[in-house]
This record gives structure tokens, sequence and C-alpha cells, in this order.
């Protein structure tokens, strides 16, 4: 039986014909003897009737059919009796009178529903387990038409830009982006490893020393971190990288390549260009780099009132150079012990000594701390915060970065307690895009004792900080851009360091880095700096976060056709897995762990 049409397409157009369908048994009904069937396939359902008056033994056979076996049919297409008609399906006027039916593989019954509704119930290592069958709920699917929908668009959009696309080597050496690496031994250089590539950074690099220009790639990425379910050990990247560009140049393309996206995956205009936010305000203000723009519930400042103030765990912070910061979550006075709780031991986990609040309830401020606040610092706190019944103010006494980290927790965390009370609304596709920019340059690892690159070595400083790079390494702001949507980093980039002398300096003089492992590790990229480097400059995007945005998911796993578990784990093939002594043998590795013959 050749398949005629697939199962989304039959209308009362069809009546009369003559048709051969092939698909899945989604769902079986008796309905008296007469036998109706929803075949399922990639398109759609179509309703296939066996009715045992045409033919008693077809009937019989289709009874005996279990959901989820593949079969093929032939038959006639007639029109639905008045008051059977399906308005939810494409094809729900129509069904088809099977004359023949062929059973081309039996299914056993699946280990958990494969609706949409049944599969969210089941446990995420169930649906791993079996992920070709968790594939086919229609969600899945979706979610895998999705994905290609968007880096279609990216590719038509990159290629009308005139970028294009060049493969860069999974297999590659340690480089400094940051995560660990995955090591891949060598069998003809015994004792040497490869490191699966974090990101194609040093190559697209030396793609524009060669004169590509302009370049793009949907890259595969490893990275051997903890997971989460923004982060897999294995990820792709929108990566792109141009020359002759500036930062301003950057952002008006991806703008451009986002637009693209939303339009073809949504049919959603969304506004460009996007605010632009300097580091220190996304801080000051939310209290994190990637700040969720849906809601407000703004940190204020209030280092400088409480620096004269009776109460002395805010005075001594703020006279000794660090900062009182404070949030109104509005209305949500009426938190419980439990969740009152909960916000403090995510204060405390993120180094808060105490979170103290103050709760506003039938005009009166409840809290252990409002009788060392003077009246002027009563009615500072009220002006600023907008002080009204049934709001709490929460506080964070500390070095500046860290206090602004404490309230951007508890902001977030607030946020979702005043969704649960339905007093505030997030929605999914309320796309609020913006760049957070001006990023330090360098930070300092208290740890360590010294200045490490805030994003990675190669970023550019802002050509006026340069001066600054040998006197005070902190105050370098870098050309780094992060573009983020909804509190998510979707990606982020930088103008580069095209000058050997300059890249050289970051690395020895600022980074510290021995001048024998600079050269070791960097040589090449040096070198070819000295033959002709264009000024250049590029971006990287998380291609599985930005479907999981689109698709309404906050598990990249769900965008990823084989996701590894949260413990690394391939839990349908069952990978890792040991493997054989001769292997190992043949990798000249050793381990620690015994192996078996
Ligand atoms: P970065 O390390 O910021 O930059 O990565 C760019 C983007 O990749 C995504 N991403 C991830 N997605 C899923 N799982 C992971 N483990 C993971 N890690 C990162 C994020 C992130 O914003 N070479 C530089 C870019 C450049 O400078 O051009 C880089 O890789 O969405
Ligand atoms: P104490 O006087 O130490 O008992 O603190 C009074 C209140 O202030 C308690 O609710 C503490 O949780 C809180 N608190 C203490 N230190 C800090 C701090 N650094 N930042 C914010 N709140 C604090």
């Amino acid at each position: 039986m050749k398949r005629t049409h697939h199962c989304a397409q039959l209308t009362k157009a069809d009546l009369g014909a003559d048709v051969a369908l092939a698909g899945w048994v989604d769902s079986i009904r008796d309905h008296g003897g007469i036998i109706f069937i929803d075949l399922r396939d990639r398109k759609g359902i179509t309703q296939v009737k066996f009715d045992p008056q045409d033919d008693a033994n077809l009937g019989a056979r289709a009874a005996q059919l279990k959901p989820e076996s593949v079969i093929a049919i032939t038959g006639k297409v007639v029109e639905r009796p008045a008051g059977t008609v399906n308005a939810s399906l494409p094809t729900g006027e129509v069904e088809v009178n099977a004359t023949a039916l062929e059973v081309l593989n039996a299914s056993d019954t699946p280990p958990f529903p494969l609706d949409d509704a049944g599969g969210d119930k089941v446990n995420e290592d169930l649906r791993l387990t079996y992920r070709y069958l968790d594939l086919r709920r229609p969600k899945m699917r979706k979610n895998l038409r999705v994905r290609h929908t968007a880096t279609k668009a990216i590719r038509d959009y990159f290629d009308s830009q005139e970028f294009i696309e060049v493969e860069t080597p999974a297999l590659f050496k340690s480089t400094p982006e940051g995560a660990r690496e995955y090591l891949v031994p060598s069998r003809i250089h015994p004792g040497e490893f490869y490191a699966l590539s974090q990101s194609p950074q040093q190559f697209k690099q030396i793609l524009m020393v060669a004169g590509v220009e302009k370049y793009f790639q949907i890259a595969r990425c490893f990275r051997d971190e903890d997971l989460r379910a923004d982060r897999q050990m294995e990820f792709t990247q929108v990566d792109v990288e141009a020359s002759f560009v500036t930062r301003e140049d950057i952002y008006a393309l991806f703008e451009g390549m986002l637009k693209k996206v939303w339009k073809d995956v949504l049919n959603v205009d969304i506004a460009t260009p996007f605010l632009r936010l300097p580091f220190h305000d996304a801080m000051n203000r939310f209290g994190v780099d990637k700040p969720d723009m849906r809601f407000a519930l703004e940190l204020q400042d209030f280092t400088e009132l409480f620096k004269t103030s009776a109460f002395k765990v805010f005075a001594s912070t703020a006279t000794g150079g660090g900062a009182i910061k404070a949030l109104n979550a509005k209305g949500l006075a009426d938190v419980t012990q439990g969740e009152l709780k909960a916000l403090e031991d995510a204060a405390k986990s993120l180094g808060a000594k105490g979170l103290a609040f103050i709760k506003v309830e039938g005009g009166e401020w409840k809290s252990p701390i409002v009788k060392f606040f003077s009246d002027a610092e009563k009615a500072e706190l009220t002006a600023k915060l907008n002080i009204e019944d049934g709001d709490i103010i929460f506080f964070a006494a500390a070095e500046w970065e860290r206090a602004c980290t404490i309230l951007g927790r508890v902001r977030l965390d607030a946020a979702q307690l005043l969704v649960k009370r339905g007093k505030l609304t997030l929605r999914p596709d309320d796309w609020k895009f913006l760049w957070v920019v001006d990023f330090p340059l360098m930070s300092y690892d208290e740890e360590r004792g010294g200045y490490a690159a805030t994003h990675h070595p190669f970023t550019a400083p802002v050509t006026e900080d340069t001066a600054l790079l040998d006197s005070d390494p902190k105050a370098v702001r870098g050309q780094h851009y992060d573009v983020v949507l909804n509190g998510m980093e979707l990606g982020g980039g930088s103008i580069r360091i095209h000058q050997p002398a300059l890249q050289k300096k970051v690395f020895e003089d600022v980074l510290k880095i021995p001048a024998d492992v600079v050269e070791s590790r960097f040589g090449y990229m040096l070198k070819a700096f000295t033959y002709g480097a264009p000024p250049h400059g590029g971006i990287a995007f998380g291609l599985d976060r930005m479907v999981a945005l689109l698709c309404g998911t906050t598990s990249i796993r769900d965008v990823i056709a084989f996701p590894k578990t949260q413990k690394g784990q391939d839990l349908m093939a069952q990978s890792p897995t040991p493997v054989t002594a001769k292997q190992l043998k043949e990798l000249h590795i050793q381990t620690v762990v015994p192996v078996e013959e």
C-alpha cells in the first residue's frame, strides 16, 4: 500500500476518493462493534472507520489493534454523520471507510501516556529513557519544528547579510573560556590530549585574520559544567564574528536576526532597538546582570541615609565602604513565616548576614529594627520606596555587589510569591529584550588574589579606559555586551583586541599568566595577529535557550532531541559507560577505578 495522502490532508473536497494512509494508531474506540481509529502521522490525524457490517473479518482485525502500532489502510473518504463532526481537526468533517488494513508493526503498551497532559505528569527520567516515545507527543514534535524554523531563519538571515558559515573543529586544545573541559586522549601521541571546543572563539578570530570578514556558524559546544535547566554539557551556539565593526553594528545585526526569528516562528513583531543598560545600573536597580524587565520591584540605595543611623548594622556598613540597598515587595506583607524563612535562607546562601525587613500593616511599621530609625530616615524610606499599607521592605547591608546580588535574588523570589497570589502577572510572551553593556573588563578574584577576565581575555577595553590597564584594572570597562531576555542571558560577545602587543599585555601584565604559558597556549594567535589582523568583534548566542523561550518552556532539555539528565547521563542509550582495558591501553590511559577485562 503506497501512501496517497497524509493524515491532515483530507477534507470534504476529497469525498468519494479512494485513498491510502499510513501512520500510528493514536487511539482506538469501539462504538457498538464499529471500530474508530484516530490514525496519526507527522502532519495530523484522520479518523478511520471499520464497520463489521461491511467486512466482519476486517472489523475483527481492527478491534485487535493496540495504540501506537504502525498500520497502513486503504479506504474511501466519506462525510461524517451530522453531529459527529470534530471542529478542532482540519480533517474533522470526513472519515475514511477502511477497505483494507496492513499491520506494519505492532506496538507494546507505552510506559506512559503520549498526550501532552499525560506526558507532562510523568517523571522526566522515564520520558528520557523512552525519548522516541516522548518525541511523539504533540508538544515535543512542535518544539523540534520550532527549533528547525528558528535555525533556518538564522541561516537565511546571515546569508542575506553576506555572512558565510564555516565549520571549525570540535577537537581543539584547552581554551580559557572559563568552564571545565572534556579531554580526548590521543592514540598516536601518548599522554597527550585534545579538548572538546568550549566555543569556536579562537578559530573565529583566526578566520578574521584569514580575511573572511563575515563568519557565522551553528556550532556545537562542550563544557563540563554542573547541569541545570538552562545548561547542558553539549549545547549549540549561533556564533558570529565580523571585521571592521563597532558595538553598534553588532547590536543592529543581532536585533535584525531576533526580529526575523520572532517573525518567522511566532509571527510577532519585536520592537528594536533594544534598551541598553550599563552593568552598573543593572546591578544597582535589579541586583543582577541579566534583569527580568517584565516587572519593576526595583532596588533603591540608602547608603548615604544610613551613614549616621542609630541602627549600627547599617551605619557601620555604610561608613565602612559598603552599601545599604532596599526594595519594596509591594503587597507582600501577607508573606507567611515559611516563605520569609525561604527568602532569608536564599539571601544567606549569597552571603547575607541577615535579611532585615519592615512589614507595613494597619498603618504600622512592624519590624525589630524600626525602633532604631529616626523620623527623617522613615520619611526618606517612605518617599523613595513609595511605602503603603500591605507592603514589605527588605534590606541588605553588605559590600556593594553582594548587597545588590542578595536583593536581586529577593526581588525574583518576591515576584514569584506575588505571582502565586495573583498580584503580579508574568507572561512568557511579554518579550523584554535588552543589551547589558559596559561590564568591567576585569574582576578581582579574592581567592586567587589576582585579576580574571570578566568574560574572556580577548575582549578589548573601551578605548578611553586603556590607559588605566596598568594603574587600575578594575576601573577599565570592556567592550563586552550581553543580550538578555526575560531574565535569561541569551548571548554575549565583544569587540576584540586585535593588536598583538595589547593582547600580550593583557595576558602577561594584567592576568599575570607566565610568558612561557602564554606562548604555549596562545602563541599561534599572537603570531597570527602580527600578519595583519583586522579590527573585529562578534557574539555567540545560546540557540537552545532561545528556542526554549520561543516554545514557552524553562528547560532547554525540552528543545534538545536527546539531552543529558542533570547527572550528565543519556538514559536511553545509557552513557557514560565503562570501557575495556584494551581500549584504555590503546589510548595510553590508566584509571584509578578498576576496569573489567
Ligand atoms: P559565552 O560563554 O557567554 O560566550 O556563551 C555564549 C552563550 O552560549 C549559551 N551557553 C549555554 N547554553 C546551554 N548550556 C550551556 N552550558 C551554555 N553555556 C553557554 C548562553 C551564552 O550566552 N565565545 C564567547 C562568545 C563571544 O565572545 O563571541 C562565548 O562562548 O546563551
Ligand atoms: P541584629 O541586630 O544583628 O539582630 O539584626 C537585626 C535584623 O537585621 C535581623 O532581622 C537581621 O536578619 C538583619 N540583619 C543583620 N545584618 C544584616 C545585613 N548585613 N543586611 C541586612 N539585614 C541584616
